[in-house]
């Protein structure tokens, strides 16, 4: 693949190992993946950030990458990590566990990346713009971005989107291309879609019947497709069906040929995919919020269905710390904590230990979440809307 001289600079060792080591995986990636050049990008997200994920393997790697000259060229924001780092013990988390989580956190902020430690950075302060390359690498974010910003990311792991941040390049394929970026089958939605949780159920409905490539979505009314329901609804797409683009009519900004062939989505379909997300659970353990981060709008919301009533099972709001910050200042926290609702920061139901809570029967109104947490907490989980889990388990 063609280099620059500065990459071939890089490549050769004269910016020490872990730039060298950066290219060495990027040139890798790029040489199985076909790609022709590096492209620049202007930010990066990296995941893998959660001790529970990576473990002293991890751990290691990263405190000796940053021992090597690891530093990053580009704005680079964490994906959440294991525990809210400012009130884990509040969660129950074991010292141990927060003190390795720490020193991820620590060897990484050493490198420059901002311990931004959120699945949505741009509600917390990374937002790119339209066409422009970045090397994201948390599935619901890289969709987001993909699709609703119309940047151009692939789906990297952990450790390729650290290279990217270290180099400010990513190996010119898959997304980063134009021709890639073209839908090839038209999704027509039939019955209306309209709240989160119809969101959640249309991309595993979408899914059942589209496996792989790039939709074209059509018949969602735009005043129904607000950023928290398609954030939702991308994070769910990218779960049951590892997608990381759609396009959908009026919404999302690509202009793009609207495919010939075409797959009809009926109520039906919506009714099924509801039907076999989830367990059916009368009693759970504890509920949770904000998969992916929650927005301040997203926070307020909760309280606006609370309506004042009591949560009996307790609920647990996910979101960045920048959101949880204006949350805080504008009294939203502390009127949902009389509530029994608490809004942490860092942190996701999937990648912090659940098991310190000794919990096993999780509600949810995030079908990424239903996707996830069986497997990777060993918990039952039940699928609703915020509304009826409201109804259900609040007093
Ligand atoms: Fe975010 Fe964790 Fe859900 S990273 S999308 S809250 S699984």
């Amino acid at each position: 693949m063609y280099l620059t001289k500065e990459e071939e600079r890089m490549l050769n060792g004269e910016y020490g190992p872990a730039v060298e080591k950066s290219m060495r995986l990027l040139v890798t990636l790029g040489d199985i993946y076909g790609a022709e050049r590096m492209v620049e990008i202007s930010s990066a997200q990296i995941a893998g950030i959660s001790y529970k994920n990576i473990g002293d393997p991890g751990l290691e790697f990263l405190e000796g990458f940053l021992e090597e000259g690891a530093k990053v060229r580009v704005p680079a924001f964490m994906n959440p990590a294991g525990m809210d780092l400012e009130a884990w013990s509040e969660l129950g988390i074991p010292e141990e566990f927060a003190e390795k989580q720490m020193r991820i956190v620590n060897a990484l902020k050493k490198m420059g990346v901002y311990a931004a430690a959120t699945c949505t950075p741009y509600l917390a302060g990374l937002l790119p713009r339209y066409r422009e390359h970045i090397a994201w690498s948390e599935s619901s974010a890289v969709i987001f971005a993909n699709s609703v910003i119309g940047a151009r990311t692939n789906r990297e792991g952990g450790p390729s989107a650290l290279a990217a941040a270290i180099t400010g390049r990513t190996p010119m394929y898959g997304f980063h291309l134009d021709e890639n970026r073209i839908p090839e089958v038209t999704i027509v939605v039939e019955p209306e879609v309209k709240t989160s949780f119809d969101f959640g159920i249309l991309a595993h409905a979408i899914c059942k019947k589209f496996k792989k490539g790039v939709p074209y979505i059509t018949g969602i009314n735009p005043t129904h497709a607000n950023v928290d329901r398609l954030k939702l609804f991308g994070a769910t797409l990218a779960a049951y069906g590892a997608f990381s683009l759609f396009h959908m009519e009026n919404i999302t900004p690509e202009n793009v040929e609207v495919p010939k062939e075409r797959i009809h989505i009926e109520a039906s379909d919506l009714n099924e995919s509801k039907e076999e997300m989830g367990e059916k659970l009368d009693s759970v353990d504890l509920i949770v919020i904000g998969c992916p981060h929650a927005s301040v709008d997203g926070i307020k919301r909760i309280l606006k269905v609370l309506n004042g009533r009591r949560m009996k099972v307790p609920m647990l709001v996910f979101t960045s710390r920048s959101v949880r910050a204006i949350a805080k200042r504008t009294n939203l926290i502390s009127e949902l904590e009389k509530l029994n609702v608490k809004v942490i920061a860092d942190t996701c139901p999937v990648v912090m230990p659940l098991e310190h809570l000794k919990v096993k029967r999780v509600a949810t109104n995030s079908g990424k979440a239903v996707y996830y947490l069986p497997n990777t907490n060993k918990v039952e989980v039940l699928f609703d809307s915020l509304e009826r889990l409201v109804e259900r388990f609040g007093e």
